[in-house]
């Protein structure tokens, strides 16, 4: 077992398993941890041994709540495309064009940033308990890390459209009805199930999967990414974002 401050990787049978380790702050992504993923992510990249990468949160009630509000709370526009940018660079177009396969164990809350984190990797296995959604609007934002150009991808964009315009949270049924997660599992069993299907991937030339991941990616129209960063990026200069970040720090809804 490996362990970084806030995120712990077990290697195991050449499945590498990343935990992300803020239990408390609902594995909120700050800094450090996208940091410590991106390193982390490049060494699994070069290790022969790991063969798939299974990502996950600790505890049991959440796979990520999202990127860390705090943290982003007084950003300017440039600080929110630097964020934007970064992010999506260094964490989440990594994962999407990692050379192995990346299995999403989502475990609980997967919303914001932790959703966009889940539909950057290849394959997602969501636990019954699980609520996933987009609350970025609701904060007088959208997702950053490449959740719209990724979610009509997924699950066509008319569903797009509902589970970001309206900020809903799905539950993992739902989830697999259109076409979000690719499985649903009962919360024991969520690892168990993740590692079956890595299992079943590492039965394959490590090769022709990298292809395949390629080739799957390279389908899909890209230059939407760069209107996301200047989109998001401009929206921290808006009393939208102000009045949305307070109300979530003072625990109340938002009177836009
Ligand atoms: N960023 C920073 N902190 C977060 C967070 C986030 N995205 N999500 C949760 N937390 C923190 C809370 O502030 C709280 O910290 P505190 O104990 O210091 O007050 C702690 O995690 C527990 O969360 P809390 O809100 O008390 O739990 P809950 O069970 O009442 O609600 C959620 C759970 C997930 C519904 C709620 O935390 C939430 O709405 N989180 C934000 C989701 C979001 O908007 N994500 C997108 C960000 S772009």
């Amino acid at each position: 077992m490996k362990q970084d401050s806030n995120i712990q990787i077990e290697i195991e049978n050449n499945i590498a398993t990343l935990t992300i380790c803020r239990e408390k702050q609902l594995n909120a992504l700050n800094q450090s941890v996208l940091n410590n993923l991106s390193i982390a992510l490049d060494k699994l990249a070069e290790d022969s041994t790991v063969r798939v990468l299974i990502i996950t949160g600790q505890g049991n009630r959440s796979f990520v709540a999202g990127a860390d509000i705090k943290e982003f709370q007084h950003f300017n526009t440039k600080e929110g495309y630097e964020l934007a940018k970064n992010g999506q660079e260094n964490v989440f177009d990594k994962i999407e064009n990692f050379s192995k396969p990346i299995i999403a164990a989502v475990n609980g809350y997967a919303l914001g940033g932790g959703l966009e984190l889940a539909i950057a990797c290849h394959i997602r296995v969501a636990s019954e308990s699980a609520k996933l959604g987009f609350p970025e609007c609701s904060l007088g934002l959208i997702p950053g890390y490449g959740g719209t150009q990724r979610l009509g991808q997924l699950i066509g964009k008319g569903n797009a459209f509902e589970m970001i315009l309206t900020g809903s949270m799905l539950n993992a049924d739902k989830s697999e009805k259109i076409g979000l997660v690719n499985k649903v599992s009962d919360d024991k069993n969520i690892l168990i199930d993740a590692k079956k299907i890595a299992q079943k991937c590492i039965k394959n030339s490590p090769k022709a999967l990298n292809s395949a991941i390629k080739c799957i990616n390279n389908s899909f129209y890209r230059n939407g990414f760069e209107s996301e960063k200047t989109e998001f990026s401009k929206l921290f200069n808006t009393d939208d974002f102000k009045e949305g970040v307070l109300a979530f720090l003072e625990k109340r809804r938002p009177n836009y």
